[in-house]
């Protein structure tokens, strides 16, 4: 097992390892006296590991509920939202009782938001199970749920106790929410040079996913000790290929995953900033490589001119600019603001 620990204004340890889900009890014994838990999760993984985690908290005289809402990125709303905070209350649980998010990044994020509002704030583990919330949305603590304006709207800033992340779980995930993950692992390596790239083409990334997500991690870490609630400008960094992505999101109805479109994303802003020339042909190249060796989708439905019009609406935007973060080179970006004319002459 290895740790890593966050220090922002609560220092917080990951734990990363294989065989953490049977530890649970333990692990989260020092940060629940009253042995009390709520655990958060979706029906999917609720089914594959939910009564495993209850009962073995159960055995260690631990008493655990657990709220399940159906997966997926529609229920992130803030309906679902309330009745998670009425079944705590129903449930009663109290300030010093532990919240416990068991899935990917809508149970984290929806669980994480529920943790910041029940009682003026509770705490909370997170036990990310998708390789996308293992490198990315379960350390942080950025929380939020959407709102019908649009994603993310509504949210906290909560940092969790303890983050726990059972490598088994993400060994096990299906290709496909697997390969969703590699959309943020190929952003991670983009940022910084990191040795993923290689894993990915010599078709090694599961057999190294420790080293994968502890790369990703530290760097998530060393980014968010310097701007840990977002206001130094330093944490856009993340959103490496997240402009154009958050475009296809929005334009595919949120059916094309997250993580999904962060690889459609780097692909087309390294094309752009190649086309700029900020960077050069191979270093385009190699993000195209990686994500399509990463059993990503590629084919992008939507036209220049809706890319470029929904680009419009990104939250980073400056002085009527769409702005970007492009690659010069692997393991460095810079920020670039574009007009949707100039965008649509570079798509
Ligand atoms: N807070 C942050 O900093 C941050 C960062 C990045 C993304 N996010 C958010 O994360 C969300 C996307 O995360 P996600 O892709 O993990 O979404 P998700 O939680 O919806 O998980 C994707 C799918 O995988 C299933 N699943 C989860 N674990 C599984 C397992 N072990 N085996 C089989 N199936 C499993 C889920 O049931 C779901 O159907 C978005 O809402 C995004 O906004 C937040
Ligand atoms: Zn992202």
């Amino acid at each position: 097992m290895q740790k890593m620990t966050v220090n922002t204004t609560e220092k917080y340890d990951i734990l990363l390892g294989a065989g953490l889900k049977e530890k649970v009890a333990e692990l989260l014994l020092p940060f629940c006296p009253t042995k009390k838990v709520f655990i958060i999760t979706d029906d999917i993984v609720d089914r594959l590991y939910g009564e495993e985690i209850t009962e073995s908290l159960n055995r260690e005289g631990f008493s655990a509920e657990k709220f399940v809402f159906k997966n997926g990125e529609a229920s992130k709303n803030i309906s679902v939202l309330s009745e998670i905070l009425e079944f705590a209350a129903l449930k009663g649980f109290k300030r010093n009782d532990l919240f416990l998010t068991l899935g990917g990044g809508v149970p984290g994020d929806m669980g994480g938001l529920a943790s910041a509002l029940y009682m003026r704030g509770v705490p909370i583990v997170q036990m990310p199970t998708t390789l996308l919330s293992a490198v990315d949305s379960s350390v942080g603590g950025k929380t939020a749920i959407d709102l019908k304006a649009g994603k993310n709207l509504c949210g906290a800033f909560k940092q969790p106790k303890l983050v726990i992340i059972d490598t088994d779980i993400i060994k096990n995930l299906p290709d496909d929410i697997f390969a969703c993950g590699m959309g943020e692992v190929i952003k991670c390596n983009i940022i910084k040079d990191l040795p993923i790239f290689d894993y990915i083409s010599k078709g090694a990334v599961k057999q190294n996913i420790e080293s994968v997500i502890f790369d990703c991690l530290a760097l998530k870490k060393e980014i968010v000790e310097q701007d840990e609630f977002d206001t130094k400008g330093i944490r856009n960094i993340l959103n490496a290929g997240h402009t154009v992505a958050h475009a296809i999101e929005l334009l595919s109805g949120f059916s094309i995953m997250h993580g999904n479109a962060v690889a459609m994303g780097t692909v087309i802003e390294a094309k752009i900033s190649e086309k700029l020339g900020f960077c050069n042909k191979n270093t385009a190249q190699s993000i195209e490589n990686a994500v399509k060796s990463s059993g990503l989708y590629f084919e992008i439905p939507f036209s220049k001119e809706d890319i470029a019009n929904a680009c419009i609406l990104d939250k980073k935007n400056k002085d009527s600019r769409i702005v970007f973060l492009l690659p010069e080179k692997i393991g460095s970006c810079r920020e670039v603001k574009l007009t949707a004319d100039e965008l649509i002459n570079l798509l």
